[in-house]
């Protein structure tokens, strides 16, 4: 089983979409997938059409109330939903031990998924700590300046955690979302992705993900961009993009 974070502190960089496109295209490359909802905002449980009423979730994991099992929604894609419970977590988890509760709490479904992708919430707080002492590699989502610049430090808190206990963590690449390749300032962008990218030796993706109202059509719809539409240059982009993913995947 491998474990990848997608993160990137900024909000509205394309994380989510991100995390439910490519457990979606795993899946269809007949991978079995998990994705879990690290997110208070619980935006990957709506956009899939998860439901949170009196059913467990992240949250759960968490306390130690449920297990990973018990939390499996069967949706286009697997699920572990999260709902606003989760925006008390920074304040409620401080006992010691707080950063391996979720990887403790997935330890029980390691035989049973070839993947598991967690969407994480735009901040650097427990939830995102979680993840990345959980995880095997993060893929970061940027677009617009302050998504890129931000890297800088998200690497920063990937190297306390290589340092405080994951050691197998890296940074698998940076990935161009909501991208248009015509404008000079969007190219400007991402001049100054391949430079941090470079900065801190890790991939710049040659794939970009290109803007579609589709990706608001698919959530509309309840659903991952694939199942509602695979024939849209989005649902392309990203198919392209996993199979660069993969190629650089020594599973
Ligand atoms: N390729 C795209 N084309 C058009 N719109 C997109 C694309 N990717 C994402 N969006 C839209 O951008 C917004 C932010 O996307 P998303 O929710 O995936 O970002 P996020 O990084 O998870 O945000 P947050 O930080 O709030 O969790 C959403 O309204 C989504 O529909
Ligand atoms: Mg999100």
């Amino acid at each position: 089983m491998k474990i990848i974070s997608i993160a990137n502190q900024k909000g509205g960089v394309a994380k989510t979409t991100t995390a439910s496109t490519m457990a979606a295209g795993l899946k269809r490359r007949g991978y079995k997938v998990l994705a879990v909802d690290l997110d208070a905002q619980g935006n990957l449980t709506t956009n899939l059409g998860a439901e949170t009423e009196d059913r467990a979730t992240t949250y759960d994991l968490m306390k130690g109330a449920a297990s990973a099992e018990e939390a499996i929604q069967h949706l286009s894609i697997d699920l572990i939903p999260a709902d606003l419970a989760l925006a008390s977590a920074d304040m409620e988890f401080c006992q010691t031990g707080r950063e391996y509760k979720l990887s403790r709490a997935l330890e029980t479904i390691k035989e049973q998924y070839d993947y598991v992708i967690l969407d994480t919430p735009p901040t650097l707080g427990i939830m995102t700590t979680n993840a990345f002492f959980a995880s095997d590699e993060i893929i970061i989502p940027a677009c617009g300046y302050d998504g890129v610049k931000g890297i800088i430090n998200l690497y920063n808190l990937v190297r306390t955690v290589q340092e405080y206990g994951n050691k197998k963590l890296k940074i698998a690449g940076i990935l161009m979302t909501r991208y248009n390749p015509r404008t000079n300032m969007e190219q400007g962008i991402r001049e100054l992705a391949a430079s941090i990218a470079q900065q801190i030796d890790v991939p710049l993706y040659k794939t970009y993900i290109r803007t579609s109202v589709i990706v608001e059509e698919a959530k509309a719809n309840l659903t991952d961009i694939f199942s509602y539409n695979d024939k849209n240059n989005v649902a392309k982009d990203y198919d392209q993009f996993i199979d660069e993913y993969l190629k650089g995947d020594k599973k």
